[in-house]
């Protein structure tokens, strides 16, 4: 639904009217009033959500790609819930099904794994929480019963935890791995459709790609491949590490065989959040990788696949938190913010002449990352000369090339500032 609809019809309380929040109270109550703020000012809604941040004033984040910055609503609940913890440790009656108070991983979470269904289209026994993208790769392709022969097929822009353990596999079971070659800058969905069908042979077992593209942001043509995949009766598994939180993700539409992802990037989960989707018609070729009580589990497989043994409760909160963090702000409204100021860098970046954008300007296949160069520069030169000049903090990617994410707690004089950045130099 439009997000500013929404907000219009709940509509109570003027952004105006939010105080300058105070780290312990302000942060709580802020979370309180996000979705019901009007939508006088959008401007000030921003400069509102931004004060949910203790990042610090005058400087500004970029690297969201890396790793997303909790918001303090999140942090409190972890700090707190650990004193807590430690404070009143033995007045938890642990056989009363408190457990989840001490422990993690023998438990189903049931609440967190339904409200990242809502997020993704999924039933909550389909999904797993994991630590992080990493292991829903792993826990994929360890297992999956492949044989010697099968071919396994990534692109040639993996992140080590989109590719990691194909070649794991590959060489471990003598199945044949093989990239397709994405093009740079990425500006046609067709045409990568193409790429990755002409690796293709009748002895494909698996297609590993990423949903969007940890160098350069490209959001992938995921559905057009998921579905020709599946004619041809290959599992397709999607790595979203730098997906949800950041653009629209809706695992039955695409028709994905799995899906992981980071939480701890685009929905500023605290770090080790993660999760797993199996969709239901294949879980069941998919062994447990780590075993515990629950390994074999059939009637909630992504339970089976979340036998971690101990682990630590106040993450767990902190995950929680920060689901509820989303929502109180609504997908619609703060994914098409990003997307937003996505567009604004690259518009700006556009005007300038010795810039050169390597990411896609289709606008379906781009929103919260852009990467381009300065010529004369290298990457390193230009992040140093934006920290120094003006305390922004992107990443240098590459060699001569950064990668500017842009999210919910950055704003349009952020970006400005990068732009008169680079023109000076
Ligand atoms: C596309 C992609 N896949 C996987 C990963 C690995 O994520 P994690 O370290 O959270 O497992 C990243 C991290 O940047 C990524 O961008």
């Amino acid at each position: 639904m439009n997000s500013r609809r929404t907000f219009l019809k709940k509509g109570m309380v003027g952004v105006a009217s939010l105080p300058f929040l105070s780290p312990t109270t302000g942060y709580q109550y802020a979370l309180d009033h996000l979705g019901s703020a009007s939508a006088g000012n959008e401007k000030d809604y921003w400069k509102m959500v931004r004060r949910q941040f203790p990042l610090k004033e005058g400087q500004t984040y970029f690297n969201n790609g890396t790793i997303g910055p909790a918001p303090g609503y999140v942090l409190n609940k972890m700090i707190d819930h650990m004193m807590h913890n430690n404070t009143h440790a033995a007045e938890v009656d642990y056989s009363n099904g408190s457990g989840t108070k001490l422990l993690t991983g023998y438990f189903k979470y049931e609440e967190i794994r339904r409200k990242i269904g809502t997020i993704i289209n999924a039933d909550y026994q389909s999904i797993a929480l994991t630590q992080n993208a990493t292991f829903g790769m792993n826990y994929v392709a360890n297992g999956l019963d492949l044989a010697k022969g099968d071919e396994l097929l990534n692109t040639n822009q993996e992140h080590g935890g989109g590719f990691g353990a194909w070649q794991l596999m590959a060489k471990r079971k003598g199945c044949i791995y093989k990239q397709a070659e994405m093009p740079v800058p990425a500006n046609d969905p067709q045409q990568i459709v193409d790429v990755i069908f002409s690796q293709v042979t009748n002895k494909t077992r698996v297609i590993a790609i990423p949903h969007i593209v940890s160098v350069y942001g490209t959001v992938m043509p995921v559905e057009a491949i998921c579905q020709e995949a599946k004619k041809r009766g290959i599992f397709t598994i999607l790595d979203g590490a730098q997906c949800v939180g950041h653009i629209n993700v809706d695992v039955q539409k695409i028709g994905c065989d799995a899906y992981y992802s980071s939480l701890h990037k685009w929905l500023l989960s605290p770090p080790g959040s993660g999760i797993l989707y199996i969709n239901p018609d294949r879980v069941s070729d998919i062994w447990s990788t780590i075993a515990s009580y629950n390994w074999d589990n059939q009637e909630d497989h992504g339970f089976r696949l979340m036998q971690t043994g101990t682990g630590n409760p106040a993450l767990m909160e902190g995950f929680d938190a920060s689901l509820d963090f989303f929502n109180s702000i609504g997908a619609d409204r703060w994914i098409n913010r990003i997307k937003e100021l996505g567009d604004y860098l690259r518009d700006g970046l556009q005007k300038m002449d010795r810039i050169t954008i390597h990411s896609s300007t289709t606008s379906t296949m781009c929103a919260g990352i852009t990467t381009y160069g300065l010529t004369g520069f290298t990457g390193s030169e230009l992040q140093k000369n934006l920290w120094e000049k003006a305390k922004l903090q992107p990443r240098a990617v590459g060699e001569d090339r950064i990668r500017h994410s842009v999210h919910i707690y950055n704003n349009e004089e952020e970006i400005d500032k990068t732009l008169e950045v680079m023109n000076s130099l």
